[in-house]
């Protein structure tokens, strides 16, 4: 699987992105260390504060079938280019970072920008 495979799958996981609110549609999709993807993307609320992002659905989905480690995720917004993650999904990531670290994938233009999760989120909260 290619990063730019993964920004693939980000941009089809946000197409059913459910933002009736802020009309910000997001996809996202981790990548694990045993080489498994899943996907997530946004949904909102009437209640708003409850919008859950879609970098954390996407992580919720990997947990729950058992995953820990995460190798990468690639995040893909048709509002905007270069969608980097918000900081609560960056300290959510940061909890599953795998040993190797976590690459941050998002769609620059015609093609990708790379981050890494320690650059986007030095000096991590760890108990
Ligand atoms: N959102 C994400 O899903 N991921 C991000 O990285 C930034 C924000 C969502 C939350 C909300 O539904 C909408 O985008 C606007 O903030």
């Amino acid at each position: 699987m290619t990063y730019e495979e993964m920004i693939e799958l980000a941009k089809e996981a946000s197409r059913n992105a459910y933002a009736p609110y802020s009309k910000f549609a997001v996809g996202a999709c981790v990548l694990t260390e045993n080489d498994k993807i899943y996907k997530g993307c946004n949904f909102e609320n009437s209640s708003y504060g409850l919008a859950i992002c879609a970098e954390r659905n996407a992580v919720g989905s990997a947990i729950l079938d058992g995953e820990r480690k995460i190798k990468a995720v690639a995040i893909y917004s048709p509002n905007m280019d270069n969608c980097t993650p918000c900081g609560a999904c960056r300290q959510v990531l940061s909890e599953f970072k795998s040993d190797s670290g976590l690459d941050v994938i998002v769609k620059m233009g015609d093609g990708i920008k790379v981050y890494s999760l320690d650059e986007l989120l030095p000096e991590t909260f760890k108990l």
